[in-house]
């Protein structure tokens, strides 16, 4: 059952249109991600979903109810804001059990969920210390025990992790999980960061300029996005996209590249020859060698490595073309700038678009 359904919802700011027919789903349970770039429209879209937008068109229902006609109060859901604010006078304790006085809920029930809730996050230490002298990753455990002290139905979380550093994200994302595994809640969270919508989220939609362009789980994305801008959106680093045509001879279809070309009939039905394509190889499908078996070789210049730890980066200059490849760090130690290397494009995982359209050749 979907707990949250957003239909073509529309929202102008003046001549700017934030959200421009959004709609998605998001199931009883589920940990759902929103990908999108700055501006896409992620923050607007969760606060019409609190409440806090009044929408220019479309609907939101929550667990089966119009939002339309329901107070902030009563909708059961919170929020955890893209810039988290605690109260900076009041101790952690006091941060936690102030939404639940206001909500007025009894003394003993307060004090017993505020003991759980700091558990649960593990800030059971700090419960009587002011915001100022926790660590950054404890504000935001904080912050968000503040905003599951509640229970809501439904957690609406925006952005939380921009402002930490690597280290703690990679923690946290790790506790994101195990909250919502624990908690069972249906959690909704908007980042412009593809390896956090791809680690935590079961399902993730992608957005582009105030809509969801596609959704599926982070394997299917990855392994057939609909278009160039999600394949641009969804993996890291970014995919390779050369451009080239389409021909026909011998009965068989190829992609016709600046460095030569390639075998297209795993196409074939959708074309018909002559189109401008983009040919899509994602780094990590770039090899290393002459491996017939894999795909057709050719020779390449290493320009510049990037050594990111387990993975090098190396941008090659293939035939004209710039192409950037990842190799595991042990097999890229002899390589340098200026090393000529061979390379397989593995055809198994090429994408095909129109290079017009941008939209994927099935
Ligand atoms: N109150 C407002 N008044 C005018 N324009 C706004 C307002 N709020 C948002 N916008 C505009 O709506 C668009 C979407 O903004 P939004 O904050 O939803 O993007 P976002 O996806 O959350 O971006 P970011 O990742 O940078 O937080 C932007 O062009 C923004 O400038
Ligand atoms: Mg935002």
């Amino acid at each position: 059952m979907s707990d949250l359904i957003v239909q073509d919802v529309v929202k102008r700011f003046g001549r700017v249109t934030a959200l421009d027919g959004m709609s998605f789903d998001v199931r009883e349970g589920e940990f759902y991600c929103l990908l999108g770039p700055s501006s896409a429209g992620k923050t607007t879209m969760l606060r019409a979903i609190s409440g806090l937008e009044r929408l220019d068109g479309g609907t939101i229902s929550v667990g089966g109810r119009d939002m339309a006609a329901m107070p902030i109060q009563g909708r059961g859901i919170a929020m955890i804001f893209q810039t988290f604010a605690l109260y900076p006078h009041l101790t952690v304790r006091q941060n936690f059990s102030y939404p639940l006085e206001r909500a007025g809920v009894a003394s003993s029930e307060t004090s017993k969920r505020v003991g759980e809730t700091a558990e649960l996050l593990r800030v059971s230490h700090t419960l009587d210390r002011l915001p100022s002298t926790l660590s950054g990753g404890e504000q935001q455990r904080v912050a968000i025990g503040r905003a599951l002290i509640r229970r809501p139905k439904l957690l609406l979380l925006d952005e939380p992790l921009t402002n930490l550093d690597a280290k703690l994200r990679h923690d946290t994302r790790a506790e994101f999980k195990r909250l919502h595994r624990e908690l069972g809640m249906t959690m909704l969270y908007a980042t412009p960061d593809q390896l956090e919508a791809l680690t935590m989220g079961q399902r993730v939609g992608v957005m582009q300029s105030g809509r969801v362009v596609q959704v599926n789980t982070p394997r299917s994305l990855y392994a057939a996005p609909m278009n160039t801008y999600v394949a641009g959106m969804v993996g890291s680093p970014a995919i390779n996209l050369v451009k080239g045509r389409v021909t026909r001879r011998n009965g068989g279809y190829f992609v016709e590249l600046p460095f030569g070309a390639l075998p297209a009939d795993h196409w074939g039905m959708h074309l018909s020859g002559g189109e401008q394509v983009l040919y899509g190889v994602r780094p990590h499908d770039v090899l290393l060698g002459h491996e017939p078996s894999r795909g057709p070789g050719f020779d390449a210049v290493v320009h510049l490595t990037e050594p990111l730890g387990d993975v090098t980066l190396l941008d090659l200059e293939v035939g004209g073309a710039a192409m950037k490849m990842a190799l595991p760090e042990e097999r890229a130690a002899s390589i340098g700038p200026g090393t000529e290397i061979q390379v397989t494009l593995s055809a198994a995982d090429a994408h095909l678009f129109h290079a017009e359209t941008g939209v994927r050749i099935a």
